[in-house]
């Protein structure tokens, strides 16, 4: 795929990423505790599977870059009184769900899940499946920080029937560790990597970002030629998402030593370049994978859905999620856990569920929901099938978004067919633009915007 510096200076803006839709900034906190157990109440009965996720907002050192909710510390009496409160968590909502239902996906993120030392890894495993009806075949998975991490870790979670590892890889560049405080040679990196392999892992995912400081094209070349020799299953690419009002500590990223936007454009191109022709498949946006992997399959099965996790193999599933600023998700509404942690605790300790935000979606929400997922997942719109789905018209109802795409069928990024609307293999890198098109909040008054991250 050709992919011109035009075209990416062109498009890039400020968007939402659709990990959810509405975007979790439209959350609002009349949705509380009571919502969130009323629709646990009421959503039993639907024989949907789960996804399970577990936050844990812990790492040992702070990496400037980044963008999640965490707590550097370095006492670990903090995650062992984290962990108790979890378990109540955890066994709370588990009452409330019907025993019958089946977990298709768990899914440890952080933070840095693998701060929990050996033992309380298995702990908090035996505790989640067992007290779930987990699917003998059910994706397990968590995300991984090479640094401080044992082979006993490693064997922890292989043990606890963990399946698929994420390892923190970002950049091996020495002074591009260096100015984001997160020094991991690359010999640590093989032998972790080694580690993970031994104990019989099958499907590993190595997470690496764009756009950090003083990348440049030959030092993230030297990354990328080596990353893809250790031949991982997946690589999520990360464009860095600099947002220093919102995450404070990015202001220790001196601004000036960022790749310049040619620059962050070229180290792009790159990437998708070298990984497709190693032969990994562009999924989109910020997703590759081998051609037999799971993600690659569902998407030409179309069953491959976009979730707080990024893409995921399993459509329909409801996301029970446990920790402080984690997102759960049912067909019809999405409820957000406390982010700070004290209010997290003391709301678990009362005896509540820990809801601090939510909202209740409108059956407006779910129609656009769904053409917005099938952009970013089936890279495709059937307009016949669309249309008969959800009862509308649809080139009528979406007459804006069509105009809207028109200018971008002109850049070659989509195919407004008679009975479809088609990404382009260059559009699959502008995936956040077109459904962009298909977001009616986007249209509200600048003041009550919120600030996304950039698009490419
Ligand atoms: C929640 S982090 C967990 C990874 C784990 N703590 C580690 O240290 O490797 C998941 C990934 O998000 C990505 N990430 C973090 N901050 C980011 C930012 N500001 N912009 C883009 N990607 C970011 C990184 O690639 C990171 O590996």
């Amino acid at each position: 795929m050709k992919l011109s510096a035009d075209l990416l200076h062109k498009y890039v803006k400020a968007g939402p990423r659709y990990t959810s839709y509405p975007t979790a900034p439209y959350f609002n906190e009349s949705f509380g505790p009571a919502q969130w157990e009323q629709e646990l109440r009421a959503s039993q009965d639907q024989g949907r599977d789960i996804s399970l996720y577990a936050h844990i907002p812990f790492c040992d050192t702070l990496c400037y870059y980044c963008g999640c909710n965490m707590i550097a510390t370095k006492d670990y009496s903090k995650a062992t009184s984290y962990l108790e409160v979890l378990f109540q968590d955890i066994e709370r909502i588990a009452a409330l769900t019907n025993p019958a239902r089946q977990v298709r996906q768990l899914h440890w993120g952080g933070g840095t899940p693998t701060y929990l030392k050996p033992d309380d890894i298995r702990r908090l495993a035996a505790h989640m499946t067992g007290k779930f009806n987990m699917a003998v075949d059910a994706e397990i998975g968590c995300e991984m920080d090479p640094r401080e991490l044992t082979r006993d870790h490693v064997r922890a979670l292989r043990a606890s029937g963990f399946n698929r590892l994420s390892l923190g890889v970002q950049d091996l560049d020495h002074q591009v560790q260096v100015a984001v405080n997160r020094v991991q040679p690359e010999v640590l990196i093989r032998e972790v990597y080694g580690w993970i392999r031994d104990e019989g892992f099958a499907s590993v995912n190595f997470d690496i970002m764009v756009g950090l400081p003083h990348q440049t094209l030959s030092s993230f070349e030297r990354t990328l030629d080596t990353v893809i020799a250790m031949a991982p299953d997946r690589f999520a690419v990360f464009n860095y998402a600099h947002v220093p009002w919102m995450k404070k500590h990015q202001k220790l990223i001196v601004e000036e030593t960022l790749p310049q936007l040619d620059v962050r454009l070229e180290l792009q191109k790159l990437t998708l370049e070298k990984l497709t022709a190693a032969g990994y498949v562009y999924i989109g946006m910020d997703h590759f994978a081998r051609p037999d992997d799971e993600l690659v399959k569902a998407q030409q099965l179309k069953t491959l859905y976009r979730n707080f996790q990024g893409y995921t193999t399993h459509k329909n599933c409801d996301i029970l999620a446990f920790g402080a600023s984690a997102i759960s998700q049912t067909d019809d509404v999405y409820a957000q856990n406390s982010k700070v942690l004290s209010d997290y605790r003391s709301m678990v300790e009362a005896g509540q569920l820990p809801v601090e935000r939510g909202l209740r979606i409108s059956h407006e929400d779910k129609l656009r929901r769904e053409a917005i997922t099938s952009i970013m997942c089936d890279l495709e719109l059937d307009k016949a099938a669309f249309g008969g789905q959800w009862g509308i018209d649809f080139d009528q109802y979406f007459g804006q978004a069509l105009e809207d795409l028109k200018a971008m069928q002109d850049d070659g990024l989509v195919l407004l067919e008679a009975d479809k609307v088609r990404v382009t293999e260059a559009g699959r890198v502008f995936l956040r633009n077109i459904a962009m098109a298909f977001d009616s909040y986007l249209a509200q008054p600048a003041s009550d915007k919120p600030r996304y991250s950039k698009t490419v």
